[in-house]
């Protein structure tokens, strides 16, 4: 049966950073992230006995079959259905891949989808989080809808990510400030690996669960500002472990100080926007919904911006009728 899914991509407020097990992709702590409304996947996937071999069709690109990941998760959802039929599936972003937006996020959750679907399974969310984590870490939190919690979890079965509230819950929103299309040269699955050679990674992990409670109290409290700082904290802690890796991980491009610089002077001046980031050079401005078109407006008079993507919370994983073949 050929099946498609649309996935909203997440931004983390408290970040996934280092794995406790490679090939699980259990992480070394808890996060807490929002899906995003307009940085979506559109995956469609169909296997059959015609099928000579997979095929992996992303953004209009054909991917190589060695070592794919994707393939790699068709395996495990072949696996699960008991089937061997290869598969043809068509990929497409909205947003670009591979700059910080977190497009294995929606892209992995997309494959989970659509994938377990269209191979017969009729998996719980757990079970789809589950699935979708072993892709890349961060796509089971993209299954679950609005504000979501990855418990990090000891096992296979124990890691995987819920809702803490809907979408509806919390009117913020995420001004995504696209800063270059370049793709970063380092992915975030071998920067995860590099996470333990930082010095300040221990003190990081030693902190870690006692921040997620705090964020947690200020997203239950809606307390914009305490939260705000707190994002802000993470984000630049996260960078704090890329730069001092070993060898370092220097995502920032000028563009990108220039955003942070910028959103300390619009709070100074009585704007109360926090910028998040991850693994790449373009930036997350968190605001409330009232100031988000004056946060884009002033975001895109910034010469280094190439674009902004207004973002609000968003309902996670959902099978739709349309389809891309
Ligand atoms: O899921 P991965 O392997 O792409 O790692 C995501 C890592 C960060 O984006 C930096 C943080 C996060 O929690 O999303």
């Amino acid at each position: 049966m050929k099946t498609t899914a649309i996935t909203p991509s997440n931004i983390a407020f408290i970040k996934y950073w280092g794995k406790k097990d490679e090939a699980l992709r259990l992480p070394e702590n808890g996060s807490i992230s929002m899906n995003l409304s307009n940085l979506l996947t559109t995956t469609t996937v169909e296997f059959s006995s015609q099928y000579k071999e997979d095929s992996v069709i992303i953004n209009g690109v054909q991917e190589p079959n060695e070592g794919s990941r994707a393939i790699k998760h068709l395996d495990r959802i072949r696996k699960l259905a008991n089937i061997s039929d290869k598969a043809k599936v068509v990929t497409e972003n909205n947003f670009p891949t591979g700059t910080g937006l977190s497009s294995s996020a929606s892209g992995f959750a997309a494959l989970t989808v659509a994938g377990a679907k269209a191979a017969g399974l009729n998996l719980s969310e757990k079970d789809l989080s589950i699935l979708a984590r072993q892709g890349s870490g961060s796509a089971c939190r993209s299954i679950p809808d609005g504000f979501v919690e990855w418990i990090d979890g000891d096992t296979n079965e124990t890691s995987y990510a819920i809702s803490v509230y809907p979408e509806n819950y919390w009117d913020i929103v995420d001004v995504v400030a696209v800063v270059s299309k370049d793709k970063k040269h380092v992915g975030s699955t071998q920067g995860h690996k590099l996470a333990t050679t930082s010095p300040f990674f221990e003190k990081r992990l030693e902190l870690i669960n006692d921040k997620i409670k705090l964020v947690k109290k200020y997203l239950k409290e809606r307390d914009f500002e305490k939260f705000g700082e707190l994002i802000e904290e993470e984000a630049l802690e996260l960078h704090a472990i890329y730069l001092t890796s070993k060898p370092s991980l220097i995502y920032l491009l000028p563009g990108t100080l220039l955003v942070m610089h910028m959103v300390k002077k619009w709070r100074e001046d009585g704007l109360p926007v926090y910028f998040t980031l991850n693994t790449g050079q373009d930036m997350h401005l968190i605001c409330e919904r009232k100031n988000a078109s004056k946060v884009s407006a002033l975001a895109e008079k910034i010469n280094e911006v190439q674009k902004t993507i207004i973002n609000f919370p968003s309902e996670g994983a959902r099978i739709v009728s349309k389809s891309l073949f």
